[in-house]
């Protein structure tokens, strides 16, 4: 018997890392150095996690995160990469808008908005973390997600950016492709999980997506393999972002058509355009000795600080506007003609 346990547990230690960590808001403002290197404002607002060198230019080569920030809003000492998606507003019946907080997930309830973050080498649910992967290098970025895409065939391109409808802080299914049609009690839970499968020589592409690649079949999930054309196999990246919806769950609020009232910052009412946007600034080896580490979500090698540290680093706002946190706008920063389409496609 007692043999038979122990024997079970050798079988299911794990031989490699997954980590999971909570981040506090860094800010929310309306900068994209990825996109729009050096715009001020950019067209759309954005929340913002991680080191605090973000800025509104922060091009490979002359700008290394690790180095130039002093502090970061996650929990690993060490990583001062840069995490952000857009911002989310509830559009009340009169047209105006709210913005709707981010709050923390299962573990980080302390933490001042933000968003939890993964970094896993199997699935998540995979105990053992058999798979070695390379970890990011200095000067890598990507983005996964199109604002532009307003169908589900269009979302369907980027089959890992899902909704969950939290009926509490614990509901994982179902996940959809557009917005939650209903009131959801604990929140909205975004979640983005980036492509795998590196081309091994670009540290970015201009669409910022192209230097990785979903794998040649099956999925990350399954282990499917890497295509040729992108044979690294590097950490899953995963984003849960939980928005706080208690204050607009009230349905006489709601639209009367029976459609749902929560729109990205980019316009977009039906949740198909949801991206998300990375830049890597992992001290030295840090995370590459991380991934090494046998570990599932308690590594020794992750060096931690503590959630009033975390909610301490902060960056000023550059851009000067009413972001509708205590006001309702009558239009959204940055999108004087925006027109809102409902899940799929209608106008
Ligand atoms: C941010 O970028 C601007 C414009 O490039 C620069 O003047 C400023 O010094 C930068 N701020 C920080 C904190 O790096
Ligand atoms: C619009 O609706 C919101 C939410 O119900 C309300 O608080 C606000 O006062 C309204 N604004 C106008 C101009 O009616």
């Amino acid at each position: 018997m007692l043999w038979n346990s122990l024997t079970a547990l050798a079988l299911a230690a794990p031989s490699h890392a997954l980590i999971r960590f909570g981040c506090s808001q860094l800010v929310v403002d309306r900068l994209d150095p990825l996109v729009n290197p050096g715009l001020n404002p950019s067209p759309h607002l954005h929340q913002i996690i991680g080191g605090n060198s973000f800025n509104m230019s922060m091009e490979p080569g002359s700008h290394d995160l690790a180095a130039l920030s002093t502090c970061t809003t996650c929990q690993p000492s060490e990583d001062f990469s840069n995490y952000w998606t857009a911002a989310l507003y509830f559009r009340a019946k009169n047209g105006t808008f709210k913005r709707v907080p981010q709050k923390g997930n299962v573990g980080f309830e302390g933490s001042q908005g933000g968003m939890t973050v993964y970094y896993m080498q199997n699935q998540l649910a995979d105990y053992q973390q058999k798979s070695k992967v390379k970890a990011f290098q200095p000067g890598f970025r990507m983005l996964i997600g199109d604002p532009m895409a307003n169908t589900k065939a269009q979302a369907d391109r980027y089959p890992q950016l899902t909704y969950t409808c939290l009926q509490d802080m614990s509901t994982r299914f179902p996940e959809t492709k557009n917005f939650p049609t209903k009131p959801c009690p604990a929140g909205i839970m975004v979640n983005l999980r980036f492509p795998t499968c590196w081309d091994g020589k670009n540290l970015d592409s201009p669409d910022h997506i192209s230097h990785m690649s979903y794998p040649a079949s099956g999925t990350f999930e399954s282990q499917g393999p890497c295509p040729a054309s992108h044979p690294e196999r590097m950490p899953q990246l995963m984003y849960e972002v939980i928005f706080e919806t208690k204050d607009f769950n009230n349905k006489n609020d709601w639209p009367a058509d029976g459609s749902q009232p929560f729109v990205w910052s980019f316009g977009d009412g039906t949740g198909y355009g949801s991206h998300g946007d990375y830049v890597f600034g992992w001290k030295d080896q840090s995370l590459q000795k991380i991934m090494d580490e046998a570990c599932y979500v308690n590594c020794k090698s992750m060096k931690t600080q503590s959630m009033s540290a975390m909610n301490s680093c902060a960056v000023k706002n550059r851009v000067n506007e009413d972001i509708g946190d205590n006001n309702w706008l009558k239009e959204l920063p940055g999108q004087p003609t925006m027109r809102l389409k409902a899940a799929d496609g209608t106008v």
